[in-house]
């Protein structure tokens, strides 16, 4: 059984960003052709069985899913239920309260309302920080909503003001993310992966991270934590270890290749210089900057130093959405507030949105980008709605004016969800 994606305009975000009218066929799993409709050989594009779902696609946009590097599905039921408060009290006053009531079954079913919205907005593949208890629960929304996801139970085993809850004992904390490792990563056809989520510097202790430092590094697995969101938190960090936050976490063995760090909005040059050294990830969330009032990050900067940018909604908690074109809207839109026009584009954005994304995840050999033999997450986007209407820039209609409600057609690993 094939699927033809038949004359959109393909937005491939392969090397060369390339963008041209043509075909998307899916196979299984898999992207199998990629077929131009000025290719000069019809015979390369011709049918001659049956067993083929042909998707009318002119006028739309065909690109890769969008990856949302930063997210935690289990806040989704806090949507609206926290607003105007900076980081510290709203995790004490609504986030850890929320996360410590959970059951499993009401965990399941946050999780589902997240991967609804999401699928519906395009995104594909996320990043997810879950909670202390019942991550197997998330992880089971995401196997039966069939979208992609890596996910980390939250640790916490430091007392920063949260419920005993979630506090756990260090090594139980760490024996459970094994399990969680051993049990989930690659199942659902490779759908699910895990990582390690020690939460952020004031609610971990030194062996708890140092732990999943070597755990990490033993297993291949990515770390996930936030960092430097908030002039409360960096001066908590300091008072707790007597350092800086990033030459802290680097110091406990967790700035490398596979360490995904979102946020990082007040960092020093030589901050920046030391993501870069250490081949970090940063995970940019500027709806959550805004709405918790933590500041604007140095995304030109940390872009023009060489640093790789994922991008994310993070918790219907602090954005109050999940809508990934929002957040590639405002990283733009703010970086011009901050060091002037144009110096992040919105292909940047979108870069940020889906290959940048992949690279985070360690996942860009088969997600990110439209190219023969990648996993099949691909969706159709119209742009001929009035609110986007007019302009021949496919990237900036995407960007600038096209809304989550915009996406027509999803699929995830050759699934078709919408
Ligand atoms: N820092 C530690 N935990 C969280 C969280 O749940 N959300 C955000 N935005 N920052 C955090
Ligand atoms: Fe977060």
């Amino acid at each position: 059984m094939a699927t033809i994606l038949r004359n959109g305009t393909i937005l491939t975000q392969n090397q060369h960003r390339e963008i041209f009218i043509g075909d998307v066929w899916i196979e299984g799993n898999r992207i199998t052709k990629i077929v131009r409709s000025d290719d000069a050989n019809p015979a390369a594009n011709a049918v001659d069985w049956e067993d083929v779902s042909n998707v009318d696609c002119t006028g739309k946009y065909i690109l890769p899913g969008f990856i949302q590097s930063h997210v935690h599905l289990c806040q989704t039921n806090l949507r609206n239920c926290g607003d105007d408060r900076e980081l510290l009290p709203w995790l004490r006053e609504i986030v850890w309260p929320g996360e410590a009531a959970h059951t499993y079954d009401s965990l399941y079913q946050t999780a589902r309302l997240a991967i609804e919205e999401l699928y519906r907005g395009g995104t594909t593949t996320v990043l997810t920080m879950e909670t202390v208890q019942h991550t197997d629960a998330a992880i089971e929304a995401v196997i039966d909503g069939g979208i992609r996801a890596i996910l980390g139970k939250a640790l916490m085993d430091r007392d920063a003001g949260q419920p005993a809850a979630l506090r756990e004992d260090t090594a139980l904390a760490l024996s459970d993310a094994d399990r969680l490792f051993t049990q989930w990563h690659g199942a659902a056809n490779g759908r699910i992966g895990v990582c390690y989520a020690p939460r952020f510097v004031p609610t971990c202790s030194e062996a708890l991270l140092r732990g999943v430092a070597a755990r990490a590094n033993e297993r291949n697995a990515l770390v996930h934590t936030h960092a430097s969101e908030n002039r409360g938190e960096l001066e908590l960090v300091k008072q707790l270890t007597g350092m800086e936050n990033l030459p802290y976490l680097d110091s406990v063995g967790l700035l490398h290749e596979h360490s995904c760090i979102a946020h990082c909005i007040h960092l020093s040059t030589d901050d920046i210089a030391l993501l870069k050294n250490r081949g970090s990830h940063v995970l940019h969330c500027p709806s959550a900057n805004l709405k918790l009032a933590s500041g604007l990050a140095p995304i030109h900067e940390l872009l023009t130093a060489g640093v790789n940018v994922g991008l994310g909604a993070d918790g219907a908690a602090c954005n109050n959405n999940l809508d990934g074109l929002h957040e590639a809207r405002l990283m733009p839109l703010l970086q011009n507030i901050r060091v002037g026009a144009g110096k992040v584009t919105a292909q940047v954005a979108l870069d940020s949105l889906t290959i940048r994304g992949a690279r985070a995840l360690g996942l860009s050999e088969s997600i990110g980008s439209l190219e023969t033999g990648k996993l099949a997450d691909v969706i159709v986007v119209n742009p001929n709605r009035p609110h986007a209407q007019g302009g021949a820039d496919p990237i900036s209609r995407l960007i600038y004016s096209c809304r989550a409600d915009d996406v027509e057609m999803v699929w995830v690993n050759g699934v078709q969800l919408l």
